[in-house]
């Protein structure tokens, strides 16, 4: 009986380290616990045993054996129904990252939407375009030292009859395309990328984002540009801002202007020359230019086909790179361009 009841044990061990499913346990739990068991057929031994204390012995073990395979047999049961029938719905999730627009996006389509508010439609022009576009129309001569190679990209291909192809410098050909088609009155934004061979650092990259902005009709004048963009400042960076309009020059623009807003970081417009603090946005000088502006130059709405007695126009140019370092303190526009995650989360919204 003894021999017996080790081989029924090794047995059930072999049988245990085949077991694959919960189906298999069940199998196993027949075979060894069932009515017709091997070890019901050792009790029903024991019975015919003459001996007292032999029965007695007999039946400690094999219950044991009994016991044991039982409890084995229990925890395998109660393991598999964890796996397989339940769902822990507090179990933490696997983490799961969306993703969000580019910073850059983000304050693209945030300036465009305060001039739709203003009735501006957005027509985004071509980041390819030849010279006729890019600088005669707008009244940029032969001698501009924008023209130089060294200023522009050019493109190796053929030039046809609007002079030769090249990555656009600036967004102001939107202006010449839109208005050789459109008549007056127009009122437009025309948001995209635009390229220049500057060496790059902190503050320069070979491609850019603008945004151009231009109106064209009867009776525009110069407090029209100053309303408009007063109105964006404010709206774009805060009620508190001051614009300041500077005399400039632009050769497609008379008279043209650069635009500031005082110093939303430090707020220290009124400290003037004397100022003691550096503000590592505005060093101090309590402003900080965001835009080129102007009316636009008489040749310019001719050279469109625009009768220029009877109508005049705005324009303005403004970088979003520069207007989003502006706005958020980043200190160096590579930062935009190098997809770094933790640079780019932190304007997730
Ligand atoms: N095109 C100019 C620039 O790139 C900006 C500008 C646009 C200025 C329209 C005046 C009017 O610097």
């Amino acid at each position: 009986m003894e021999k017996e009841i080790s081989r029924l044990e090794e047995e059930f061990q072999k049988d245990l380290s085949l077991v694959k499913s919960r189906e298999d346990l069940e199998k196993l739990r027949i075979k060894y616990l069932g009515r017709k068991s091997p070890i019901n057929q050792l009790f029903t031994q024991i019975t015919h045993l003459e001996n007292r204390e032999e029965k007695a012995l007999w039946g400690k073990n094999v219950n044991s054996l009994k016991e044991k395979i039982s409890s084995i047999i229990e925890e395998k049961l109660k393991n598999a129904e964890i796996k397989e029938d339940r769902l822990d719905l507090t179990f933490p999730s696997s983490q799961v990252y969306l993703g969000s627009l580019h910073i850059l996006s983000i304050v693209n389509n945030s300036i465009c939407s305060i001039f739709e508010r203003m009735g501006f439609i957005v027509i985004e022009g071509g980041e390819i375009e030849d010279e006729k576009h890019n600088f005669s129309s707008l009244n940029i001569h032969l001698q501009h030292p924008s023209r130089d190679v060294f200023d522009t990209f050019y493109l190796d291909i053929p030039e046809g009859n609007e002079g030769r192809l090249l990555l656009r410098s600036h967004t102001s050909p939107s202006q010449i395309r839109v208005m050789e088609k459109n008549k007056p009155p127009l009122a437009v934004i025309s948001p995209g990328r635009v390229y220049r061979p500057d060496k790059v650092d902190a503050s320069h990259s070979f491609m850019f984002h603008q945004i151009e902005g231009f109106a064209v009709d009867k009776g525009i004048n110069f407090s029209h540009l100053k309303g408009v963009l007063t109105y964006f400042a404010k709206s774009f960076f805060s009620s508190e801002v001051e614009v300041r309009f500077r005399p400039h020059f632009f050769p497609f623009t008379e008279p043209s202007v650069e635009v500031d807003v005082s110093c939303i970081i430090c707020k220290s417009k009124h400290l003037g020359k004397g100022y003691e603090h550096k503000c590592s946005v505005c060093r101090g000088k309590g402003w900080l230019e965001i835009l080129g502006a102007g009316m636009i130059h008489p040749q310019v709405l001719k050279n469109c086909g625009i009768d220029s007695k009877r109508y005049t126009g705005f324009a303005f140019g403004m970088g979003v790179d520069r207007i989003a370092m502006l706005k958020y303190g980043i200190d160096d526009i590579r930062l935009f361009y190098q997809n770094d995650i933790r640079f780019l989360e932190q304007f997730y919204i």
